[in-house]
C-alpha cells in the first residue's frame, strides 16, 4: 500500500507533520524504532514541534543555539523531506530576558522599541540566515491577531507588540526575506477556521495581514492556518475553503500547518465516533487537493500517545493511535488521496 507522501508526493503535494519533542530530546525510549519509521514512511514535510522558537534558539541575547534545528535538517535531507521553519515572530516561547532589557532600556530612559526592533532582527537575520536556502517556508510570524471577540491585534502578552506596535509584523517580513530570499514566507494563526466575515478573526488576517502588507510591496507568501479544532466543527472545512479561494484571488497560497481534530478529554469514544473524525479529516484534504493555491498539509503529530492535546483538555486528535497503529483518520486521508 501506498504512504500519504508517497500519494501525495505523486500529486505533487506535501503532507506533514511535526517531529515532537520527545524526538530531539532522545526521550522516546522503546517507541523510538516505530516513532521514526511512522514518520519517515509519511511524510514529505516536517516541522520541529518546539525547537526552532525563539527560546530555543536564542536562549540568551546573542547566543544562538542550533544543535536541534540541525538535528531536524540532517533527518530532512537524509529522508528527503521539505522543512517549515517554526516560528520567528511570536507572544509566546519568547525567553525571559526579552521583557527584561526592554524594562531595563526604558527605565533608563532609552527607547524600548528601537532596542526590541533590534532584536527581533538580530533573531530573524541569524536563524533564518543560519538555514538560508535550506528551510522551504517560514512561518514569520505567529498569531499576532487577537482571540478576545474583538479581533484586533494581540497585545496581551506579546513583547512585540507591547513595545514596537503593529509594525513588528511588517519588519519581520523585509528582514525574514532579506535574510532568504528564496524562502517562502507565512503568517500563521489558529481559529481562522471559524469564517470569513466583518468581525471575524480570518478577514482580519486577510485585510489586515495578507492584503496590507501585499499592497505595501512587503513579500508574503500565504497564510498558514493551523487548525486545532474539536471533532464537533463540522464546518471547518467549507470556511476554510473560503479563505483559500480569497487568498488565491489575490496571488497567495494557504497551508494547514496544525491540524489535529481532538475529543474533549473525559469523553468516551466510540467507533462511530473515529469514523466521523476520519470523515472531518477526508474533508480537510479533499480541500486541499481541490485548492489550487495550497500546497502544504500538515498534522500537529501523528500518534496519540505524543500530542500537545493532553494540554488543551483534548485527546486522541491524530491519526495513529497510542500504539503507532493506523486510525480510521488515516485510511481516510489515503481514500482522499
Ligand atoms: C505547542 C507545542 O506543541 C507544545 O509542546 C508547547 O508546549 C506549546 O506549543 N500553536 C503553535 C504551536 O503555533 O507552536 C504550538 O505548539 C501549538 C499552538
Amino acid at each position: 500500500d501506498s504512504t500519504l507522501s508517497e500519494l501525495a508526493a505523486a500529486r505533487g503535494r506535501f503532507v506533514g507533520s511535526i517531529l515532537n519533542s520527545e524526538w530531539f530530546n532522545n526521550s522516546l525510549g522503546s517507541d523510538a524504532t516505530i516513532y521514526e519509521s511512522t514518520h519517515k514512511a509519511n511524510f514529505n514535510i516536517v516541522v520541529a514541534e518546539n525547537e526552532m522558537k525563539f527560546d530555543a534558539t536564542e536562549p540568551s541575547r546573542g547566543s544562538f543555539s542550533f544543535t536541534k534545528g540541525d538535528k531536524l535538517m540532517a533527518y530532512a535531507a537524509a529522508n528527503g523531506m521539505q522543512v517549515r521553519g517554526h516560528a520567528l515572530a511570536w507572544h509566546s516561547q519568547v525567553p525571559s530576558w526579552v521583557s527584561t532589557l526592554a524594562q531595563q532600556v526604558e527605565s533608563a530612559g532609552g527607547s524600548a522599541r528601537d532596542t526590541l526592533l533590534s532584536v527581533l532582527k538580530t533573531h530573524i537575520d541569524s536563524v533564518v540566515g543560519h538555514y538560508k536556502g535550506k528551510i522551504r517556508e517560514w512561518d514569520v510570524v505567529n498569531e499576532a491577531i487577537n482571540d478576545n471577540g474583538t479581533h484586533g491585534w494581540r497585545s496581551e502578552g506579546s513583547v512585540w507588540y507591547q513595545y514596537i506596535g503593529r509594525d513588528f509584523i511588517d519588519s519581520a517580513f523585509v528582514w525574514a526575506h532579506k535574510a532568504d530570499p528564496d524562502a517562502k514566507l507565512y503568517y500563521n494563526d489558529y481559529a481562522l477556521e471559524w469564517g470569513m466575515g466583518t468581525g471575524t478573526k480570518a478577514q482580519f488576517a486577510y485585510d489586515s495581514i495578507a492584503v496590507r502588507l501585499k499592497n505595501a510591496g512587503i513579500y508574503i507568501t500565504g497564510i498558514g492556518t493551523q487548525t486545532h479544532i474539536q471533532n464537533t466543527h463540522t464546518s471547518t472545512p467549507s470556511n476554510l475553503r473560503t479563505l483559500a479561494s480569497k487568498l488565491k484571488s489575490i496571488g497567495m497560497t494557504m497551508q494547514i500547518t496544525e491540524l489535529d481534530i481532538g475529543f474533549a478529554l473525559g469523553t468516551a469514544i466510540s467507533d462511530a465516533d473515529y469514523a466521523a473524525q476520519g470523515h472531518l479529516y477526508r474533508q480537510f484534504m479533499d480541500l486541499f487537493l481541490e485548492a489550487e493555491n495550497m500546497e502544504a498539509f500538515v498534522i500537529w503529530g501523528f500518534s496519540d500517545k505524543y500530542s500537545w492535546l493532553k494540554d488543551q483538555s483534548k485527546y486522541n486528535g491524530l491519526i495513529f493511535d497510542s500504539s503507532f497503529a493506523k486510525k480510521p483518520a488515516y485510511d481516510s486521508l489515503v481514500a482522499s488521496l
